[in-house]
């Protein structure tokens, strides 16, 4: 499998793949994306996806020109070009480079810039994390709703070389109220008497796809689950924890800082989540992603 971009229609190798140096996705990370990864050549959760994408648009200013059709037919050329195997699927859209451009912070309404990226998926399900609660503050709401999924993740990627440094796969950051939000591209789940929290949308996070599944399977699996404000004190009380995403799904912490919380199979809870989670991941691939893919593709 070949590594393929399509930009604004066209397809070209990832190496030979350029935009302008004017475009505000390159000058001051002024876009907004989605990752999606395939299960046999189909995205799974591709409708919240997509609809992720419109709130951060709408969260940016951002007016998104082209509909859903269109777009996954990109996907599924640049997929096609790619070759077989699992997809990594990244969409990215920019403001371009405005209708006159220029270098400036003001701009003047264009054409957005889209970008589809297609690689092999990264074999990272399951993956375990050591994570460390790192100094650095995650984006306050009212400054960069981290809800947005901007392309600007310059506060993510220092979160991510300061757990680094402290020997960490990753970081967790809190918020200026002290309250736990999430990792550098993953959700967060603790377990605690009982019962999987995780941080509110409030404490200002991504509203992660795969955590509002989990939210959703496991009410309906009767499991105790509840979006409640955490501090620090709550994770290094916590019994088990785990890291959610798509390329991840569900990767249990086996350390928070220098403690060790289980081997890199998980804790009990936490394998027996994983369990429930690939049961309906592979029953809403077969009943909901897989058709309303192939309906999409056929117009
Ligand atoms: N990241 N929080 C942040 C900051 C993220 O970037 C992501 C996803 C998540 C998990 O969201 P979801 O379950 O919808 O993937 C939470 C993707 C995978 C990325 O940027 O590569």
């Amino acid at each position: 499998m070949e590594n393929v971009c399509n930009i604004n229609g066209s397809l070209v190798p990832e190496a030979e793949a350029t935009v302008s140096v004017l475009d505000r996705g390159f000058l001051f990370g002024d876009s907004v994306y989605e990752v999606v990864r395939t299960v046999d050549g189909v995205p799974f959760a591709w409708p919240e996806h997509w609809q992720r994408l419109h709130l951060s648009a709408e969260g940016i200013a951002l007016q998104l020109d082209l509909d859903e059709a269109t777009v996954a037919r990109r996907v599924a050329e640049t997929m096609a070009a790619a070759g077989d195997g699992e997809h990594y699927v990244r969409v990215i859209v920019t403001r371009g480079t405005g209708s006159a451009p220029n270098i400036d912070l003001d701009y003047a309404p264009g054409p957005p810039t889209w970008v589809v990226m297609v690689r092999p998926a990264p074999q990272v399900a399951g993956r375990p994390a050591k994570v460390a609660l790192v100094p650095r503050l995650r984006n306050d709401r009212r400054a960069l709703d981290p809800a947005a999924k901007s392309g600007n993740y310059l506060n993510n990627v220092l979160g991510l070389a300061e757990a680094k440094q402290r020997g960490a796969t990753d970081c967790i950051m809190l918020n200026r109220d002290g309250s736990l939000t999430e990792a550098s591209t993953s959700n967060l789940f603790v377990r605690l008497d009982g019962t999987w929290c995780t941080p509110p949308l409030q404490a200002g996070i991504l509203a992660g796809i795969t955590r509002g599944l989990l939210l959703q399977w496991l009410t309906e699996a009767g499991t105790p689950v509840a979006e409640r404000d955490l501090t620090a004190d709550d994770l290094r009380r916590a019994d088990e924890m785990f890291l959610s995403s798509t390329l991840r799904n569900v990767g249990p912490v086996t350390h928070l800082d220098d403690r060790e919380l289980c081997g890199p199979e998980g804790g009990p809870s936490t394998r027996e989540l994983m369990a429930l989670f690939d049961e309906r991941f592979a029953r809403r691939m077969a009943e909901l992603d897989a058709p309303r893919w192939r309906a999409l593709q056929n117009g």
